[in-house]
């Protein structure tokens, strides 16, 4: 029996050992995660997959050539004599698991289809997984066919990120930071047309401010709509190529801008290029990011007599969605609800703007009407999001996957001081559309090229 000194000696060693693994655990998590964490859980998941896969509906029965217990006759006590042989039964089979293997925020591992079995199987007890793993969520992937990735991540780890980095490439902004611990990047050229929907508060606002410091030191002019009275983007003013915050103003600048590409089209044509990219950079005009704050705003009536200016807005936002692309003219925009009842315009735009991002909102509707092609996980999720937690959103767009994401905190006085800071990078409106002009013939020609 061990005497009362080694015992002490034992719980000692043991309470180092505790506390020094929690030290590690608080200190650096991902070496604490790598070293000790991951292989237990490894082993841990691969041991307990059988009956994971059995309680989450995974597995199928199979009829197995099996040495086992088959009842014999009875003798006269009364007692079943049992003998063992080979027998044909029904035995439930797990899908091949391989190894997890360790990601940032948790483990990854790939599953091989049953027959019959479909992606969408996993996708559908993501959560029941989740919660027989103990862990975060579990994302469902399929990088081929009859094989399926769940990702598996411990923590929230959009909870805390850390800050912007400076963006490198032209048009293409890092904005914050995904779920796998990815950065989450906004690449105008990639998806030329972004929606950004929530409800209040939800850090709608907190993105376009991410943008614009991304995009303000880059060659690139911004124009803004702010129909709620210019509040929100008047402080960036200085950086802002153009600016329309009323009605008026917005069918101006609108006017200015299907002005604008139907010239660079002109450009590109005689150029014979398809697009401003395959001009020489010495004629390449300059890119411009359209901002719209509140698309809403653009579209709500406030009496009949705005009816003809809101159609105006309406087919000039589209025009520019539809032919943007080619020419260099980008769109993001915010909005609590784009929904059809704001007119047909709006559900013709959205159809035009693949890259989507869904804060929190307050209806389903919402995030149906932002996210609704995708996959109705994507819709579970965007309503989950927590609202402790603005600045959470999913994010669609750049390889057809869905993301949660979230965007770097940047308040509206950093967003004012680099305003401010790069505004000699301005290039002024006038500069840009000085050689654009409205030609009965340019718009003959970008009608026959909108209906083609
Ligand atoms: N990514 C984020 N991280 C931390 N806080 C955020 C983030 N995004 C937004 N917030 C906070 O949420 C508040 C509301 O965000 P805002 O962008 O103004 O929302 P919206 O424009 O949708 O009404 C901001 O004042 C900010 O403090
Ligand atoms: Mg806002």
């Amino acid at each position: 029996m061990p005497d009362a000194n080694s015992l002490g000696l034992l719980l000692i060693t043991l309470s180092c050992i505790a506390t020094g693994l929690y030290t590690w655990r608080r200190i650096h998590y991902p070496s604490f995660w790598l070293v000790a964490g991951y292989p237990l859980t490894a082993l841990a998941v691969r041991a307990a997959w059988r009956k994971v896969a059995l309680g989450c509906g995974l597995t199928k029965k199979r009829a197995r050539w099996w040495f086992t217990l088959t009842p014999g006759s009875i003798v006269s006590t009364g007692t079943v004599k049992v003998r063992r042989r080979f027998r044909r039964v029904a035995v439930d089979t797990k899908p091949w698991m391989w190894l997890p293997v360790p990601t940032r925020h948790g483990w990854r591992v790939t599953v091989h289809l049953l027959e019959g079995q479909v992606p969408a199987d996993y996708s559908d007890v993501a959560e029941r997984l989740a919660h027989s793993w103990r862990v975060h969520a579990v994302r469902v992937a399929s990088p081929r066919p009859g094989r399926v990735v769940l990702a598996a991540t411990m923590h929230d780890p959009l909870v805390r990120i850390d800050q912007l980095p400076p963006s490198g490439e032209l048009l293409k902004v890092t904005v914050g930071r995904l779920e796998t611990g990815k950065p989450w990047v906004i690449d105008f050229r990639t998806v030329p047309h972004w929606l950004n929907a929530g409800a209040t508060q939800s850090g709608k606002s907190n993105l376009a401010n991410a943008l614009l410091v991304g995009l303000a030191p880059q060659p690139v002019a911004l124009v803004g709509f702010d129909l709620k009275g210019g509040v929100e983007l008047t402080p960036y003013g200085p950086r802002l190529s153009a600016l329309a915050t009323s009605r008026a103003e917005s069918v101006g600048l609108l006017d200015d801008l299907v002005a604008l590409m139907v010239d660079r089209m002109g450009l590109c044509r005689t150029a014979g290029a398809r697009n401003i990219w395959q001009l020489a950079p010495a004629i390449r005009p300059v890119p411009v990011v359209v901002l719209v704050d509140e698309l809403a705003e653009l579209y709500l009536m406030a009496d009949k007599s705005e009816k003809d200016e809101i159609a105006k807005t309406s087919t000039a936002l589209l025009r520019v969605a539809q032919l943007g692309r080619a020419f260099g003219i980008y769109l993001f925009c915010c909005g609590q609800r784009i929904g059809a009842d704001l007119g047909p315009g709006v559900t013709a735009l959205r159809a035009q703007c693949s890259g989507r991002i869904c804060h929190r909102v307050n209806d389903p509707e919402t995030a149906t009407m932002t996210l609704g092609d995708l996959d109705p996980a994507a819709l579970v999720s965007a309503r989950a999001i927590a609202a402790e937690t603005p600045g959470v959103a999913i994010v669609a767009g750049q390889d057809g996957q869905w993301y949660r994401a979230r965007s770097y905190y940047v308040a509206e006085q950093t967003a004012e001081h680099v305003a401010r800071m790069y505004a000699d990078r301005t290039p002024s409106w006038a500069q840009i559309t000085e050689t654009a002009c409205t030609t009965e013939m340019n718009t003959a020609d970008l009608n026959e090229l909108l209906n083609a």
